[in-house]
């Protein structure tokens, strides 16, 4: 084995990393001239940056994408242009609500963010494992996450504060449904699905454009814990999915998923039968079935997990040429939300650490800033234009203009029956066993909210679903006329007879 000098951060030789510099051998005092122990304990004590204020616990893989199925006609993106073509990827999954060292196997919905590093710059797809979302305006966020975190006074997790926010919200409920079908609970990372949740833009270089939601489906086969497999696993290893992961790619098990769309027309989207931007709702297969696109592989363990998993900074907004955004109302909340979070946990200059940096050439008039680390642009004009290099900008990649008639104003996306379609459907396309395992998995966590907010909240599965709603209903021990009662009532009528007594 090569012999490698201890140094220090500056490649200074190490005289000794066992003792001291003090003035005795028993006791003593530590000497400032030590400089090489002033400097290790002033590392170590730098060594956290802020968590994710969201999914925080997480593991990740390098790997690619690779095309399989030709569907440029509707994208000029060039990572998609050929079958076979190959661009780098880094996946990262994760858990949401939970800290960096929380419990892999929590009920909770998994990140699945995919960054390709394509000829045309990075494109971050920064998805789910579920194709909905709890919400469909982004200034509920942070208070709807507040309510999955901790509670200010107790700092414990609390079902009053979660359950009170999800019967305030019931757009919330098809993805409520999902949460607590064993889908909330998947066997690690492989053997789950991804999806871009939102409604993306494809477009060409004809201008013409279609509406486009990816799906990324696992080639392992769905796997899910029960919940009294998923607790008992947490309490024997809370990182079972991060190890699992990283040992089935160290044992050349590579986990490859199987990435396809659906495609709608302009035109389509114009008279859809679910609001096809509202991404509380899915698009129904039969109208618009799952394409193939491509295949990711994951091959590769990072080497160093700060360095890669934790450094990585994913962006909605990263869009490449052939790929835009939609109306999505939560879609454009996340646009502005995540980069601002980067420069947060890691600095303006973000783009620049390896893990981050865009394969593409790059050219750019931003200059300096902390941890300014790729050469600054050397002595390249920092201005545009400049008469002295010959730089241009691409307006032929641009996408197509989208005429706008609106008015600005806060719209208030009320709640609406339709938001109760989709969550009956899908408890309904549920086994008998599954449909067992949903009503345990929810009247056990709901039975511990205040009981105003358990016949709320049960007021909402009724109106998904009659059965569903009488079924919970019986076992959290409700009075089922009651429930029937407050279903017909308005929201807002509902929530004044359900006020709870207690407090946060
Ligand atoms: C992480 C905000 C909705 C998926 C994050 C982070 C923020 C954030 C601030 C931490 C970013 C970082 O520190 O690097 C928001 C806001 C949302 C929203 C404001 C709604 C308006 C969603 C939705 C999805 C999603 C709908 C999935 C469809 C993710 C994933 C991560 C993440 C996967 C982790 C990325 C990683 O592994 O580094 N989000 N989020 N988020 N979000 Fe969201």
């Amino acid at each position: 084995m090569e012999e490698n000098k201890l140094t220090t951060s500056v490649s200074i030789p190490v005289t000794s990393d066992q003792a001291a510099i003090s003035t005795g051998k028993k006791v003593g005092f530590d000497l400032l001239a030590d400089a090489y122990l002033q400097e290790k304990l002033a590392h170590f004590n730098r060594e956290r940056i802020p968590e994710r204020v969201v999914h925080a616990k997480g593991g990740g893989a390098h790997g690619y994408f690779e095309v399989t199925n030709d569907l440029s006609k509707y994208t000029m993106a060039k990572f998609l242009n050929q079958v076979g073509k190959r661009t780098d990827i880094f996946i990262r999954f994760s858990t949401v609500g939970g800290e960096k060292g929380s419990a892999d196997t929590a009920r909770d919905p998994r990140g699945f963010a995919m960054k390709f590093y394509t000829e045309d710059g990075n494109y971050d797809l920064v998805g789910n494992n579920t194709p909905i979302f709890f919400i469909r305006d982004g200034i509920k966020f942070p208070d709807f996450i507040h309510t999955q975190k901790r509670n200010p006074q107790t700092n414990l997790k609390d079902p009053n504060m979660f359950w009170d926010f999800l019967s305030l919200t019931p757009e919330s409920l098809h993805q409520v449904m999902r949460l607590f079908s064993n889908l909330g609970t998947p066997m690690g990372f492989r053997h789950m699905d991804g999806f871009g949740s939102h409604t993306f833009m494809w477009y060409n270089e004809k201008g013409e454009y279609v509406w486009v939601k990816y799906h990324v489906l696992t080639n392992q086969g769905i796997k899910n814990f029960t919940a009294a497999e998923a607790e008992k696993i947490a309490g024997e290893n809370p990182d079972y999915s991060v190890q699992d992961l990283f040992n089935a790619i160290e044992r050349g098990e590579y986990p490859s998923w199987t990435v396809c769309v659906q495609i709608m027309t302009p035109e389509e989207a114009a008279h859809y039968r679910v609001d096809p931007f509202d991404v509380t709702k899915t698009w129904y297969e039969e109208d618009h079935p799952l394409i193939p696109l491509g295949k990711i592989v994951l091959n590769k363990n990072p080497i160093n997990f700060f360095a890669e998993v934790e450094q990585v900074a994913f962006a909605p907004a990263h869009f490449v040429p052939g790929i835009w955004t939609s109306p999505d109302k939560l879609l454009q909340t996340r646009l502005m939300a995540y980069e601002d979070a980067h420069r947060y946990r890691l600095g303006a200059n973000n783009t620049q650490i390896p893990i981050n940096k865009p394969k593409a050439c790059l050219y750019t008039t931003q200059r300096d800033g902390n941890m300014q680390v790729n050469g600054n642009m050397g002595n390249v004009p920092n201005y545009f234009p400049s008469s002295f290099v010959n730089v241009v900008v691409s307006p032929e990649v641009a996408p197509p203009p989208i005429p706008v008639i609106g008015e600005i104003k806060r719209h208030v996306i009320e709640s609406i029956d339709a938001d109760f379609v989709q969550p009956g459907e899908f408890y309904r396309a549920m086994t008998s066993d599954d449909k067992a395992h949903f009503i345990y998995n929810v009247t056990d966590n709901l039975k511990h909210a205040d009981p105003a907010l358990q016949y709320r909240q049960t007021a909402l599965f009724y109106k998904a679903d009659h059965q569903m709603g009488q079924l919970i209903a019986e076992c959290l021990g409700l009075d089922f006329e009651t429930i029937k009662k407050l279903a017909d009532m308005t929201q807002e009528k509902r929530v004044a007879a359900t006020m709870p007594k207690g407090k946060v």
